[in-house]
This record gives structure tokens, sequence and C-alpha cells, in this order.
């Protein structure tokens, strides 16, 4: 096993049945996450790239299976920001020292794709960088967005199977999915997609498709994390997935794709409270604190045990700094566009 883990370093390939080796095999797990630590440090560096996430809306109008703010949750207490809050929001980042801004939302009509570029333009006075996380649109209304200056554009494929994918997404289409993220691509966003772990039925077989598929496209980022079953949600009684199998995709998918950026993901943190610090030592090299008012905060809880529920943001990135420093590691000063250190 060490032998392939070996291999992929040397080539960034693995086939599908290599993969599903790796995944089923226990004994190397270790070994897998110290190689992708150092993958990730040949390739992209000791500085951590911090993204702040600006959560602008609930408001979602898919019905995906296992989301808390999906539409038929009537539970959820419903929000969208103004563009005025969601730039002071972004201001208030930028002066924290974030270089990036995610803006993030359900799947929402409330804001105009006019207003949507309205909202990036004015951010991008700020100097730094823009990455929009809201979801399916028409390929001019990305096209826009790209010319507003927005510069990242987040879509995770969630998995890569049509059985899985039909199940879970109720009047969605995996085959349009990928063809959104194809086009972001195309029209140059750096692009990042990626899967949860955990899903029901979910296969290590599965999983490896979906690795594969991030190869194929050549991702610019790779989110990924388990999936965690939501008590308002029709998988509320499911298992959900695993920190330590989380954790070895992310440490696949830095092999595949030595160079792209990967954020040591929220969800991970959520099962465990070293989560993010041992993810950044696993081939992370992204954190993504919320810069939300901590008004909003839990009223947008896409799965149970969100943390820093009710911390401001200045403490989340002060926090954040410290677990960073205290491993040995910097904080980046650059935007973090790939290959950036
Ligand atoms: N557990 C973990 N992650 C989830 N997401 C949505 N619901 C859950 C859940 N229950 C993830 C999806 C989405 C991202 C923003 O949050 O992968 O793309
Ligand atoms: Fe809205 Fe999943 S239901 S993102």
């Amino acid at each position: 096993m060490k032998n392939l883990i070996n291999k992929a370093v040397k080539t960034n390939r693995l086939s599908h049945s290599e993969i599903v080796d790796i995944l089923q095999d226990e004994t190397c797990n270790d070994y897998l996450f110290k190689v992708a630590d150092y993958v990730r440090k040949i390739r992209v560096g000791d500085a951590v790239h911090l993204r702040g996430l600006i959560e602008f809306s609930n408001i979602c109008g898919q019905n995906c299976k296992y989301c808390g703010i999906r539409r038929d949750n009537s539970l959820v207490e419903r929000y969208a920001m103004t563009p005025e809050d969601i730039f002071e929001t972004a201001k208030r980042a930028a002066s924290l020292g974030f270089k990036t801004v995610v803006l993030q939302s359900g799947e929402t009509q409330t804001y105009s794709i006019e207003t949507l570029c309205e909202i990036v333009k004015k951010i991008k006075t700020l100097d730094i960088a823009v990455t929009l996380s809201i979801g399916e649109k028409n390929e001019d209304e990305y096209r826009a967005l790209k010319e507003a200056g927005a510069d990242r554009y987040l879509l995770r494929i969630e998995t890569t199977s049509h059985r899985i994918y039909n199940e879970l997404h109720p009047d969605m289409s995996l085959s349009r999915r990928k063809a959104c993220i194809h086009f972001l691509k195309k029209i140059g966003f750096e692009t990042g997609t990626g899967d949860l772990i955990g899903l029901p039925h979910q296969t290590n077989e599965n999983i490896a498709e979906d690795l594969l598929f991030f190869q194929e496209i050549d991702a610019d980022m790779v989110g990924l994390g388990p999936f965690i079953p939501h008590p308002q949600t029709p998988l509320k009684d499911d298992v959900g997935g695993t920190f330590e199998k989380a954790l070895k995709v992310m440490a696949l998918a830095r092999l595949l794709l030595p160079s792209a950026n990967i954020p040591a993901t929220t969800a991970m943190e959520t099962l465990n409270p070293k989560g993010r610090i041992i993810a950044l030592q696993s081939g992370a090299n992204v954190v993504m604190p919320n810069v939300n008012d901590t008004f909003y905060r839990d009223k947008y809880q896409l799965y149970p045990g969100k943390i820093c529920l009710n911390d401001e943001a200045e403490k989340c990135r002060k926090c954040v700094e410290t677990k960073i420093t205290s491993i040995g590691r910097s904080i980046a000063t650059t935007k973090g566009f790939r290959g950036e250190k």
C-alpha cells in the first residue's frame, strides 16, 4: 500500500481500483496523511490562506435531502442580507486582513443578477478576491458575474453517482451540475468542487469516481467533508460520514491535484475538535472562517453542531490564527490564487 501511495506522489496518478484499495485499507492512513502533508508543503507551501465566509442568505429553492436549509425545512428562520449589509461585512473582513471573501447562499432568486454583479463590483474596490458559492445559474448569469469581477466559484458536485445524486436531489440533474462546473472553468473562474463523504449507500467505488472527476476537470479548489445528518431533514436517522474517512479522501485529493487549494472544512471540525488543524497537517492549505454577524449564524445550519455560533468575526480570525501559528505555519498575505504561495 505504501508503494502505491509513493507512486501517486511521483506521478500524481492513481487508477480507480488503486484509490479503492487505499480507501479500503486501514493500515496506511497515517502514512497517507504524512505524505499528503509533504506534497502540500512542497507544492503550495506553509502559508495558510484564509477566506472570510459570508453566508448572506439562507433562502433556498432546492430541496437536497441532507441539507438543513432545504426548501421544505419550515423551522428555519429565513434571512437575506441587504447589499449594503453584505458590503459592510466584506469591508470588515478586509479590515481583519482577509484577502478573499466567499459569498455563499442558498439557491435563491431573491437577488437579481444585476444586484449580485453590483455587490461583486463594490467588494472588488476593496482590492480583495471574491469567491461565489451561490449554486446553479445559467451561462449568461455566470458570464455576467465573471465580468463583474468575481474571481472564483465553488460548486460541489456532491456525488458523481447518478443513483445517489438522483435520490438526494429532487428535481436536479447530475449532468446539468457537471455542465455548470465545466462552464465555470471554461469562462475563467478558478473553479472549486467537492463531495460529501458518508452519504447513504455511497461506496468506496463512488468516492473513487468523485476523486477522478476532480482530477479530470482539473479543479482549482477541492472542498469536501463528512455528511452530518441534520435532525430536520429526511436523512435525520442516517449514520453520516466519519472524520477519518473524509480526511483520507482529502489527502488523496492532494495527491491527485497537488497544486489545488484545499480547505480544512468546518464540517471536519464539527466531528473532531481539532479537525481543521489535523486537516491542515494532512494536505489542506486553506481555512474559511465565518465573518458573518452572530445574529445570522444559527440560521445557516446546513448540518447540526456548527462551530463558532456565538463568536464574532474578529474572535474567529484570531482563534484560527493562533491555531495555525501553533503548528508552525503562517498566514498567507497574498490573495491565494492557485499556485500563489
Ligand atoms: N452535512 C455536511 N455538509 C453538508 N452540506 C450540506 N448539507 C450538509 C450536511 N448535512 C454541504 C454541501 C454543500 C456545502 C455548502 O455544504 O456539500 O455544497
Ligand atoms: Fe439548499 Fe441544499 S437544500 S443547498
